[in-house]
């Protein structure tokens, strides 16, 4: 299957092609929890310009607006870092499709609490227990015993203070898919919307 759409893009030397079927399964990632690309791993930079990385879950990617959405603690760093420079990397690889997706993206963390709220309401619970873990993550700690949540209520809204969506506006994707005959790398810019790519050596 991957073989036979990267014979596929070679043939037609589209890059149209190629770009369509790495949203196609960056989009259809978003539910299906075992898809490698469920999971992408974020890079951002702190104020002493050191870059830090870790994986988060892609919960949506919007092909018409080019946005991705990740949820994370408002107290984690990657939100300290996010504040103090909105550049930022998501990669990640599906195997098998042997396709790279990189992206450069603006990161801001949605403010709508109605958005929000609707997000929080379908969550599961599990998901939303992360966020009432007493102390901020981070925190050093002497012991495991010093991990405690904040009990639950059935306003099931303990937590959501914590709780924060981060919006990536799309800057540029880059592509590469691994062939046993050539990889095939493209990068496309986000102009005004529209996604302008154009083939790179591998
Ligand atoms: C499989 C997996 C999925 C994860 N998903 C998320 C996520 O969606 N959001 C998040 O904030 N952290 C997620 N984490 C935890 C982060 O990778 C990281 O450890 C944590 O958020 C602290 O990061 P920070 O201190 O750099 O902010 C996930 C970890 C793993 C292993």
């Amino acid at each position: 299957m991957s073989i036979e759409i990267i014979e596929k893009i070679r043939e037609s030397d589209s890059l149209e092609l190629a770009l369509e079927n790495a949203l196609n399964k960056l989009k259809r990632a978003v539910k299906k929890r075992n898809d490698d690309l469920h999971l992408l791993n974020l890079v951002t930079v702190d104020n002493k310009n050191e870059p830090n990385t870790r994986n988060v879950v892609l919960r949506d990617f919007s092909i018409e607006n080019l946005t991705i959405r990740f949820h994370t603690d408002k107290r984690s760093s990657k939100i300290k870092d996010i504040k103090n420079n909105k550049a930022i990397c998501l990669i990640g690889y599906d195997k098998k499709a042997k396709l790279q997706i990189r992206i450069d993206a603006d990161a801001f963390a949605i403010e709508d609490q109605e958005i929000l709220i609707d997000i929080w309401k379908k969550m599961y619970p599990m998901s939303r227990e992360c966020y009432r873990v007493s102390k901020s993550p981070g925190d050093k700690i002497e012991s495991l015993d010093e991990v405690k949540f904040d009990e639950d209520n059935e306003s099931n809204l303990i937590g959501f203070n914590n709780f924060t969506a981060i919006q990536c506006d799309i800057k540029s994707i880059e592509i590469l898919y691994l062939n046993h005959k050539a990889n095939i790398r493209a990068k496309y810019n986000n102009s005004n919307g529209i996604l302008n790519g154009e083939w790179i050596i591998p």
